[in-house]
């Protein structure tokens, strides 16, 4: 049995105006999509991502989905997708009738492999989807110039990368479209909430007719059409403003969440820097000269035969630690929705010898030092377990 969990994987943490900006959002008489919120926070992304348009969405489940739908992916075509990634990511397209042709992940930064890529294109490739997973950036310039050799368009789902850079440009800006993730473990959270950025300007109109249900509401409503009609293919997209209200107050703090982010996984690297060796460990990577999100700490383990033991020490001192993605190349799904078997070795091995930190703004530097040391026992243990 396990003790209580003292340090929780996560606790999602308010900014401080949550509260006042909810009841101002309900004051309104405005608590569905597109009210004056969801303008505020819209405006505050395009500009600090310098996109064309921000569509707030009610996940980024759905913002994938939209750009499956702007893509015009449809049956018959392949999608090129991590397998290391959630769901969503392959989802978003399989249900447009596409198959999907899982890459694998490279190291040291577990993103899409663009030699695997390469060498998986053909012309019933219609999209290429990038991850840049824990917020650190896919090999996404390279990614982008394959894309644009075959003609296809990428997409970057960047549910873990808001404010990251690579190469000196933002994540989220070399793709036709990128997608934000707002769930409540992400960097900045409003319970469930995404966004679809908009990096063509000749996206954008076709964008708001998708989120309004297939309508063309936003332009009469901004007096740019004279009568409200349905246009075509759309959903129900758009996040409630009660939600937006809670995002703004987070994304108005953006630089002090990020800096406090910047501040615990570095605090992890010293802390776990002195043990690498000794235990076989390996600590997140980053390209020199990027600037990446901070979304998660994980370490990788010498070997995935110790992980389920390491949770279950880490677990019993308190600690909540958790793996991550099992591969969709070898799950349930892919026997109907993937185009063809992949053998993918770095999916394979990564997934199973990840294991993720508690991380969250308000994770103190004492949390961490108990984070570091259960981590460090249940690893030597574990390795003594398995010798004999
Ligand atoms: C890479 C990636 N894409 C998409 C999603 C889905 O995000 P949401 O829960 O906002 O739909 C997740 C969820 O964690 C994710 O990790």
């Amino acid at each position: 049995m396990d003790n209580a969990i003292e340090v929780p994987f996560n606790r999602p943490c308010l900014a401080g105006q949550e509260m006042n900006y909810i009841a101002q959002a309900v004051a309104n008489g405005h608590s569905s999509a597109k009210g004056p919120f969801t303008e505020r926070a819209e405006h505050l992304l395009t500009e600090r991502l310098n996109a064309e348009g921000v569509l707030l969405t009610t996940s980024c489940t759905d913002a994938l989905e939209m750009a499956a739908m702007m893509v015009e992916i449809g049956p018959g075509d392949v999608v090129i997708v991590p397998s290391f990634t959630f769901s969503s990511t392959a989802t978003a397209f399989a249900r447009q009738g596409a198959k999907l042709r899982f890459c694998d992940i490279r190291k040291p930064d577990l993103g899409l492999d663009p030699d695997d890529v390469e060498a998986s294109m053909d012309d019933r490739v219609k999209a290429i989807v990038t991850v840049h997973y824990a917020g650190v950036a896919s090999d996404v310039t390279r990614l982008q110039a394959i894309a644009q050799r075959f003609g296809v368009p990428l997409i970057e789902d960047n549910a873990h990368g808001l404010f990251a850079d690579h190469d000196g440009k933002q994540l989220g800006s070399f793709g036709r479209f990128s997608t934000l993730s707002f769930h409540e473990t992400k960097n900045f959270i409003c319970g469930e909430g995404g966004a679809l950025v908009v990096n063509n300007e000749g996206d954008l109109e076709a964008a708001h007719i998708l989120l309004d249900k297939g309508t063309n509401r936003r332009q009469f409503l901004d007096g740019l059409a004279d009568k409200y009609t349905w246009h075509g293919h759309g959903s129900s997209f758009g996040l409630s403003d009660l939600l937006a209200a809670f995002l703004l107050a987070q994304l108005e703090r953006a630089d002090e969440i990020q800096s406090k982010r910047r501040k615990i996984h570095g605090k992890y690297t010293e802390l776990l820097m002195p043990h690498t060796e000794r235990l076989a460990l390996t600590l997140p990577y980053h390209h020199q000269g990027d600037k990446p999100a901070d979304h998660m700490f994980y370490v990788l383990l010498p070997s995935a035969a110790i992980r389920g033991e390491v949770i279950k020490l880490m677990r019993s001192a308190g600690v909540q630690p958790t793996f991550h993605y099992v591969p969709l190349h070898s799950a349930p799904g892919a026997s109907e929705l993937a185009d063809s078997d992949r053998h993918l070795p770095v999916t394979d091995d990564i997934s199973g010898r990840l294991l993720r930190m508690p991380f969250f703004n308000e994770l103190t530097e004492h949390e961490q030092e108990r984070v570091a040391l259960a981590l460090v026992e249940a690893v030597e243990a574990s390795i003594l377990s398995t010798a004999t």
